[in-house]
């Protein structure tokens, strides 16, 4: 019997790891075939960290503030991941604006969750910035990293309704519950082989995905 190894999943994160936790957890199901091969935080304090602690898991402090530049630290999480050769490196809540330094060796295997319907709202306070606009929806978007801030291509985006009198909190309740349901779909997807990053953007099976990726539904297999 040949046996195959599992992939590997690198996870970087800065606070709560809700996003993190739903890894671990599809991990040790089985939802996922993977293994985390280590987690990594920018934030000594990333309640994240415990998690991944009490989960077993390996992990690792990498404090920017121990930087000089961006590319200094981009470097030494580079150093910290290279040896591990992971499949696929999950930002999972990491509020670190990567530089090529970074981006380039994990290019194509670099997925990040953004809480808004991207293109709208690259950058912080999204919910906010939702609500201040007057929107009828929002919503969370798994995409590849490039070297654009929050502008590589979409992967999986899934909505919810504004409702009257929502503020960013309750809108940022509603919307986390959907990150946990599509960025494991869009991990799967890659770790089967089905999505690549091409110059002309993302595919799935072979087939271009559209500019806002893949709307989630209940029935996406
Ligand atoms: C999520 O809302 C994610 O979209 C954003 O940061 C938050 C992280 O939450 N990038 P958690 O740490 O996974 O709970």
């Amino acid at each position: 019997m040949i046996d195959h190894p599992k992939a590997r999943l690198a996870i970087l994160i800065s606070g709560r790891g809700s996003n993190l936790q739903v890894f671990i957890d599809a991990c040790a199901s089985g939802e996922l075939e993977a293994d985390i091969a280590l987690v990594v935080s920018n934030k000594p304090d990333a309640a994240g960290l415990q998690r991944a602690t009490r989960a077993g898991l390996a992990t690792g402090c990498i404090d920017h503030r121990d930087y000089a530049t961006r590319e200094e630290f981009d470097q030494a999480l580079v150093d910290a991941l290279l040896p591990l050769q992971p499949d696929l490196v999950i930002l999972a809540g990491f509020m670190r604006i990567l530089t090529p330094v970074f981006i380039r060796p994990f290019y194509g295997r670099l997925l990040n969750i953004h809480p808004s319907l991207l293109p709208k709202y690259p950058g912080l306070n999204t919910h906010q910035r939702a609500l201040d606009a007057g929107d009828g929806e929002a919503g969370v978007t798994v995409h590849f990293v490039t070297l654009e801030l929050d502008g590589g291509p979409p992967v999986i985006q899934a909505r919810v309704s504004v409702v009257a009198g929502d503020t960013a909190e309750s809108l940022a309740e509603r919307v986390i519950n959907r990150e946990h349901i599509i960025y494991p779909i869009a991990a799967r997807w890659h770790l089967q082989g089905r999505l690549k990053l091409k110059d002309e953007g993302a595919y799935l099976d072979g087939d271009p995905i559209p500019p806002t990726g893949i709307q989630y539904h209940e029935n996406l297999a």
